[in-house]
């Protein structure tokens, strides 16, 4: 099967590669199919001809999303979702694309099943849902999944961000003490874990919203404290109110999102301790 990826060079998109490695797989970044390009973008699609298209492209930028980004994210994930989606319909192929936790208002501590009520708390939440409506407003054989905290080998793209492991292990390395926010109650999502599982639920599972996160849940708190422990760091950490470190877009303060439809994911901190093995 003629698999193509785009955003094959970031976090989510690297490890989709791996595992559809004993497919034909098309491995397109920026450079390669650059998606706000629509009309040569979609033509380039469909001289390919895949079978399966996967959009791993996000605008991630939450904050800068709140100004200078604000149409940037709306274009990449808001609009260019339907698109594709749109074109994969055309191509009678399945769409796979990513949502995200911050689409939740972050009120209800018991977590949001794939079928709550959505009320984003920034221009990149609402952004995102655009997208994700859009996706299935298509129908068809698309399918939208929404993870959260996604955790990894950094993005190989020029713009990568560091990962909050990294930035993590990094600050260890000179401070003795760090002041760190005990919000956002989620759950971290390993990207092969997400990859794998996207390819189990497109295999054997029906079109539709999908919620995929590994198991359990913490605060970026709870998420260094595991981070530390399983590195052998000696840290002094303090949990505080995220009102200490103002940031421009609002945060939920829980977004736990609740599989109802697929066995549970493993542990994060099991596949944490695996992910920190490799760095
Ligand atoms: N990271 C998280 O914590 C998180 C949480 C929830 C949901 N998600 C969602 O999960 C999905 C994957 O996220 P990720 O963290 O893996 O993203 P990522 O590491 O930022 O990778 C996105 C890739 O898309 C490429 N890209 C950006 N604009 C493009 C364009 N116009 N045309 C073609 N390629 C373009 C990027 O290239 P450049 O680097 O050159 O821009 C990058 O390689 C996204 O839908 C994201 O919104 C992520």
């Amino acid at each position: 099967m003629k698999v193509l990826i785009l955003g094959a060079k970031g976090m989510l998109g690297q490890e989709l590669v791996n595992t559809y490695a004993d497919h034909d797989v098309v491995a397109w970044d920026r450079e390669d199919c650059d998606v706000l390009d629509a009309d040569t973008s979609d033509a380039k699609i469909r001289e390919l001809g895949p079978e399966l298209l996967i959009n791993a492209i996000g605008y991630n930028a939450v904050d800068l999303a709140e100004g200078e980004g604000e149409e940037m994210a709306n274009k990449i994930n808001g609009e260019v979702p339907g698109r594709l989606a749109r074109l994969a319909s055309d191509l009678d192929i399945p769409f796979v694309h990513y949502g995200t936790e911050y689409v939740t208002d972050g009120e209800n501590a018991e977590g949001y099943t794939e079928d709550a009520e959505m009320n984003p708390l920034s221009v990149y939440g609402r952004s995102k849902l655009a997208g994700e409506k859009a996706v299935m407003e298509v129908g068809g054989k698309g399918y939208v999944i929404r993870l959260s905290r996604l955790f990894g080998k950094p993005a190989t793209s020029e713009a990568g961000k560091k990962s909050f492991i990294d930035i993590m292990l990094g600050l260890a390395k000179t401070k003795d003490h760090l002041d760190l926010v005990d919000e956002e109650e989620s759950s971290p999502t390993y990207a092969p874990d997400l990859a794998k599982r996207t390819r189990e639920i497109v295999e054997g599972h029906p079109p539709g919203l999908y919620h995929a996160a590994n198991s359990g849940s913490c605060t970026w708190h709870g998420f260094a404290q595991e981070i530390f422990r399983l590195k052998g760091v000696t840290i002094d950490i303090t949990p505080v109110s995220g009102k200490m470190f103002p940031r421009p877009a609002k945060r939920p303060m829980h977004c736990v999102l609740l599989n109802t439809k697929l066995p549970p994911m493993r542990p994060w901190q099991e596949a944490l301790e695996d992910y920190l093995k490799t760095i």
